[in-house]
């Protein structure tokens, strides 16, 4: 497995491959590998001739007031990790490597974006379209590999590879859990021991509410169920719990027929999200 920080290195790699007429399987990351990361990459090793794996820390989707200073990183780690899991090359680039001038160029993740995730995160999916779709020019893959644990990250990239007729597949990914049921996220490091004692309650109060809405159709009583499991069982913060139609990210009616139950709740100072994506039984 070769690492390379390099754009011209990545593009001879590229090249190569396309010479030889193999398919490219890109599973783009921002590092502090885990489980999650390593099925995306088993995922894509297994459908595709080579695997580039990107370990970058995006700073244009982190807000101000956000962790991109403190997200953890460990390239050395990650190396280790990417190569058990059949990566062929890591992409780790330099800020100043992708980002070399702001030509005040940007790209703007449409309705999707305005929601969920993307209320709290004032231009968060617009950093994040911008960094995959450099991704993707790049790498060019056959196939791109994201994780339904960004359920609203993989229906924006949807739209943008549809709009933008990008000439390759996505492929999405089950979310990948601890045993006790919380999604597997590089965030999960910050959490104090009491604070991971408490955040399997996400989990637990998702598929609450998921099985009252199958039995009742009720969403309202549903997420208050759900709201109610989180707030007595943790000391986090709401930020938000909702459950729309997928992938279009709409107001549900009855003619819906597959649904997201995402959430976004503080535990301490860390935000962690997760969802069930499901259709009526
Ligand atoms: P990051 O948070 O590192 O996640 C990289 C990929 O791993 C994403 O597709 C994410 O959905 C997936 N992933 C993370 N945790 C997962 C879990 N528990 N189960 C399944 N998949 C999981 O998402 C990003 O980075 C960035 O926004 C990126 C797309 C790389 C653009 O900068």
């Amino acid at each position: 497995m070769k690492v390379v920080t390099k754009i011209t290195e990545l593009k001879q790699f590229v090249q190569q491959a396309k010479k030889e007429q193999k398919s490219i399987g890109l599973v783009p990351t921002m590092g502090y590998l885990h489980d999650g990361h390593l099925t995306l990459a088993r995922t894509a090793k297994a459908n595709n001739d080579v695997v580039i794996m990107s370990i970058f820390v995006n700073p244009t989707q982190f807000g101000p007031n956000e962790d991109f200073e403190s997200y953890p990183r460990d390239l050395p780690r990650d190396t280790e990790l990417a190569q058990s899991a059949g990566v062929d090359l890591i992409f780790a680039p330099s800020v100043e490597e992708m980002y070399p001038a702001d030509s005040g160029i940007k790209l703007l993740a449409g309705r999707q974006a305005t929601i969920l995730c993307g209320a709290s995160r004032p231009g968060h999916f617009d950093g994040v379209v911008q960094v995959v779709a450099k991704l993707f020019h790049l790498a060019e893959p056959t196939r791109a590999y994201f994780g339904q644990k960004d359920a609203q990250q993989v229906a924006i990239i949807e739209t943008m590879v549809r709009d933008f007729n990008f000439p390759l597949e996505i492929t999405t990914i089950p979310i990948v859990r601890e045993e006790d049921g919380l999604a597997k996220s590089s965030r999960n490091v910050y959490l104090t021991e009491q604070e991971r004692a408490e955040a399997p309650a996400i989990y637990v109060a998702l598929n609450l509410a998921k099985a009252h809405f199958l039995q009742t159709k009720n969403a309202g009583e549903a997420i208050a169920l759900a709201e109610k499991h989180i707030a007595e069982n943790t000391a986090g913060r709401l930020d938000y719990l909702q459950l729309l139609s997928y992938p279009d990210l709409a107001t549900i009616t009855a003619r819906t027929e597959k649904f997201l139950l995402a959430t976004a709740v503080y535990i301490g100072n860390t935000r962690l999200i997760d969802n069930l994506i499901f259709s009526l039984e």
